[in-house]
């Protein structure tokens, strides 16, 4: 293996001076052609119509979008999809109780009609790109304001999507690439029954826990198996016990033959955002404006959440979720800065605009068309940097759970509003709020939201520019208003539903006049003063950021530019690898369960195990999985990924499933701002863990027979 490497390493080196950077970018399926050749160059054995084509089923047909924000992939002609353990974990955790505690115990249905169906769940395939430019661009003129502009666009947008829909029961978006200077339209089909079928124990699926995440060596069984369900005409159809599997145009055959230092790796999935081409400035904002005051307002709520979650078992399973959200971006954000410190990207961005600024300056032409932009990011960035923290603040607070009573004045706000306005709100739409805030009820503690929404409101009146802040509040009144808002209705369950049973115009008063509801008029007020000058701010950023990006390619006409992610489908590639972290520490590129027997020693409860698999350790029961008498668990290589690519296949030369995306190793978290091979890596659960997982732990061999295996 050594020796591909080195002749892998000899071939790029002998390639021309313009040839692509190996490793970096997330690239765009459709134009993989352009990359294919480095790709075979590095290994790959695929074409490039294996991966992305109009005419036959490829790669992108079994590579879809779970719920929201992660990746999967079909790995059965019946439906089977693989995911994270952590991107399934909002549908385990609400199939859970007490008396059902699948987070602790794991869920494996042994049968179809055991499979659990997922309100609210979808699973989205990608069904076509197309290039838009040329039409959503159609009617604007160069010295349109942008207000105007926009509007244009919208309507063109529209209508595109509308004509790409037609009477079929597809979806469609158009996404702005390269910060606007091109739009692709995604035509997509989105099912709606999905049902679990299968996950480990959270001690297996989030082994490591909040501990060991972001980090390398890392040993998490980070996979979760659900199920597609279609109408008897394999279309989307909404949950029925009618429904049958869903039969998919491809599903990924598996390589259980493993990885090695130097293979080929490719991952496809749905990076969400990244910010690779944006100037020092920004990155100064993010790094010394944002970040600090951010991690700052998480380490207080996660410092409530742990203490009452370590006391009481009920809260434990209720705050899981919201725990485990609040405390990834918290940690990411501090590997980002501590990484984008250590390697200066913030010099390395200043450097590359002042080379940047003398070719600019070099031609009168380009003044005229690049000359203004650095300089009025200079200008803009200070003010934009205080408008955009206080906006932050106000998101963390009303729509993440900062102060948790505020999601539900927010919900109950409209209902109000209709009624003090003389107009009776319908049954149906009172109904549908009582419904939504059962939900919340159901994961929600009084007390610790009380003291969670007092630290929280200290953060932010200590940490906000005064002019942004509501001035009747002040620091020491935090706990007093903590203390109100959660006395009133808003933080209570019985007294809300039963507002909401009698509602009429005397209910709207009562609960126009709440704290919670106060406190959120008080806050949006004070988010409202200086909108109109934040989003001018915002929009003449993005028009910069256009222009920007465009002179970035006339600057550098030979560089094979990717799009910044934008949650489109992305082909990553790059070659499995260890690495020396910045302290000096040497990686290897694969870890094993006899590390997860060490690390449970050290006593750590994010290092428990259940006993079965210390019992298969004991007895080296590992079946056709293991390699050289060990488990593997994990592995990295250095693939460009980021968060939206959870759960993305890792397909090796062949294009087989040799792994699921998980997470980044922390000394190169900062990859979303600048990418650099040498210690920039994904992590990637090992295949053979997760089937070794499913069969020798779970005795669930059953969902094997239904995959494909390479031979
Ligand atoms: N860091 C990974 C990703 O960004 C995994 C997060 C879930 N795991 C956890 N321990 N919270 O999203
Ligand atoms: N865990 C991330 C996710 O949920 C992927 C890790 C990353 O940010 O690279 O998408």
């Amino acid at each position: 293996m050594k020796q591909l490497n080195i002749l892998t390493f000899a071939a790029l080196m002998a390639a021309p001076a313009t040839s692509l950077r190996a490793d970096e970018g997330q690239w765009l399926p459709m134009l993989i052609d352009k990359n294919i050749a480095q790709m075979q160059q590095m290994g790959c054995r695929l074409e490039a119509d294996d991966i992305y084509s109009l005419n036959h089923t490829s790669l992108k047909d079994a590579v879809v979008i779970f719920g929201g924000g992660c990746t999967g992939e079909m790995v059965s002609d019946s439906g089977l999809l693989l995911t994270n353990y952590h991107c399934g974990y909002d549908a385990i955790q609400y199939l859970s109780t007490v008396e059902h505690d699948y987070l602790t115990d794991g869920f494996w249905a042994t049968g179809r009609a055991d499979e659990l169906p997922v309100p609210g769940l979808t699973v989205t395939f990608l069904i076509s790109v197309r290039d838009v430019t040329d039409s959503v661009t159609m009617g604007l003129t160069p010295d349109m304001p942008e207000r105007q502009a926009a509007q244009v666009r919208r309507r063109n947008i529209e209508l595109i999507e509308r004509r790409a829909v037609g009477s079929s029961h597809y979806t469609a978006t158009v996404k702005p690439f390269f910060n606007r200077n091109q739009y692709l339209l995604f035509v997509n089909e989105v099912f709606t029954d999905v049902r679990l079928v299968g996950a480990p124990p959270s001690r297996i699926g989030k082994f490591g826990g909040d501990t060991d995440n972001w980090v390398w060596p890392r040993q998490t069984g980070d996979f979760s198996m659900f199920r597609v369900y279609a109408g008897a005409d394999n279309r989307p159809a909404p949950y029925s016990a009618a429904n049958r599997p869903y039969r998919p145009r491809k599903h990924l055959t598996i390589s259980t033959r493993g990885v090695h230092e130097g293979d080929f790796t490719m991952v496809m999935g749905y990076p969400g955002t990244t910010n690779e081409y944006a100037p020092s400035h920004n990155v100064a904002m993010t790094t010394r404006d944002i970040n600090p005051r951010m991690i700052e307002l998480r380490t207080a709520k996660l410092d409530v959440m742990n203490r009452h979650q370590k006391q009481d078992p009920a809260i434990r399973i209720k705050y899981d979720a919201k725990n485990a959200s609040t405390s990834n971006a918290w940690k990411k954000w501090q590997g980002e800065n501590t990484g984008l410190a250590h390697f200066d990207a913030i010099g390395k961005k200043q450097a590359y605009e002042a080379r940047l600024t003398q070719w600019i300056e070099a031609d009168s032409a380009r003044r005229a068309r690049y000359g203004s932009i650095l300089p009025a990011y200079a200008q803009i960035y200070p003010r934009y940097a205080q408008l955009h923290l206080a906006d932050r603040y106000y998101g963390e607070m009303c729509y993440r759970g900062g102060i948790e009573t505020m999601e539900v004045a927010a919900m109950v706000r409209p209902l109000i509003e209709t009624t003090l306005d003389g107009r009776k709100p319908t049954r149906q739409h009172i109904d549908s709020v009582a419904a939504e805030l059962e939900l919340f009820y159901k994961d929600y503690d009084a007390a610790l939201d009380r003291e969670m929404s007092a630290r929280v409101l200290e953060c932010y009146l200590g940490g906000t520019p005064a002019q942004c802040r509501p001035a009747t509040l002040t620091p020491d009144s935090a706990q007093a208003v903590a203390l109100r808002i959660t006395a009133g209705i808003c933080a209570d369950r019985a007294r809300m539903m039963a507002a909401l049973a009698r509602w009429n115009r005397r209910t709207a008063r009562r609960l126009a006049a709440d704290p919670a509801m106060l406190l959120l008029d008080t806050l949006t007020a004070a988010a409202r003063r200086h909108i109109d000058e934040y989003r001018q701010l915002a929009d003449t950023l993005r028009t910069l950021d256009r222009l920007y990006m465009k002179a970035q390619m006339d600057f550098e006409p030979d560089r094979h530019f990717y799009p910044d992610a934008n949650f489109t489908m992305r082909v990553a590639y790059g070659t499995v690898c260890g690495y020396t972290g910045c302290d000096g520490t040497r990686h290897d590129y694969f870890t094993t369960l006899d590390q997860i027997m060490e690390k449970n020693r050290t006593g750590n409860p994010d290092f428990d195990i259940p006993e079965r698999l210390a019992e298969l350790h004991r007895t080296r029961d590992y079946g056709s999985y293991a390699e050289d008498g060990q488990i593997r668990t994990c592995f990295v290589a250095n693939n460009h990924t980021t968060g939206g690519n959870s759960g993305s296949p890792v397909l090796n030369a062949d294009g087989h499933l040799v792994g699921l995306n998980f997470d980044r190793a922390w000394d190169g978290i900062m990859s979303d701002t600048m990418f650099d091979p040498a210690i920039c890596r994904n992590i990637t659960l090992d295949i053979r863990y997760l089937l070794f997982v499913v069969d020798r732990y779970a005795g669930a061999g059953y969902l094997l027979r239904e995959m494909t295996f390479a031979r």
